[in-house]
């Protein structure tokens, strides 16, 4: 994905000037208390570089199943710490093992992780440490569209359900922004606590 692209792949490099963006920071200070975060599927690295900008006091590592993309990530931004994990593979056998973050983010990944959709969020629970807190931001394209994954995912409220067994959903908005191009930005975000 990233080795034959010759943009930024995503325009990840706008994410500074994205409404969403901005918006997804505001929540993450509201709600992070203090501890490691982790950014899943960081890709670039661009959308964490906010977050360490932006929440203070934020020990950020990022990861994402992309060699290139990590390797790439560090180089721009080498205050964080970035390291290839894939979300599929069961925490135990990944490069995670052993780890616990005290507030676990999730931006724009799903459409690459439906398909094995439970699996994800077992592995996004044991990431995430008791009493912790997990943001997820996720695009949607038009609802009433045909899009790839929406047999899965068909809406929000059904992202948000897969979560329901693991986390209490603490906050959630469903943000459309139609001053973006590309008729791709009804946004899903959400903030889950995993339960003591
Ligand atoms: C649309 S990009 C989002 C990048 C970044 N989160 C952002 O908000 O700008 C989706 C990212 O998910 C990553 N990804 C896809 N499958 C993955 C997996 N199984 N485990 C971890 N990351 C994955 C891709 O490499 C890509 O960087």
């Amino acid at each position: 994905m990233y080795q034959k692209s010759k943009d930024t792949r995503w325009h990840q490099d706008k994410d500074p000037e994205r409404l969403d963006c901005k918006l997804s920071i505001s929540i993450i200070q509201h709600f992070y208390r203090g501890g490691r975060i982790l950014e899943l599927g960081t890709g670039l690295g661009f959308f964490g570089n906010m977050i360490e900008n932006n929440v203070e006091n934020a020990a950020i590592l990022g990861t994402d199943i992309s060699k290139t993309a990590v390797t790439e990530a560090g180089k721009k931004f080498p205050r964080i710490a970035f390291k290839v994990h894939d979300l599929t593979v069961p925490v135990a056998e990944s490069s995670l093992a052993g780890e616990e973050f005290d507030f676990v983010v999730l931006r724009g990944c799903i459409w690459y992780l439906f398909p094995q959709m439970e699996r994800v969020v077992e592995n996004i629970a044991a990431l995430t440490a008791p009493g912790g807190n997990l943001f997820v931001s996720q695009n949607f394209p038009p609802l009433d569209a045909q899009f790839c994954g929406k047999e899965v995912v068909p809406s929000p409220e059904a992202l948000q359900r897969y979560f329901n067994g693991d986390f209490k959903i603490v906050a959630s908005t469903i943000f459309d922004d139609r001053s973006s191009q590309g008729g791709n930005d009804l946004w899903c975000m959400f903030v889950g606590e995993k339960p003591r």
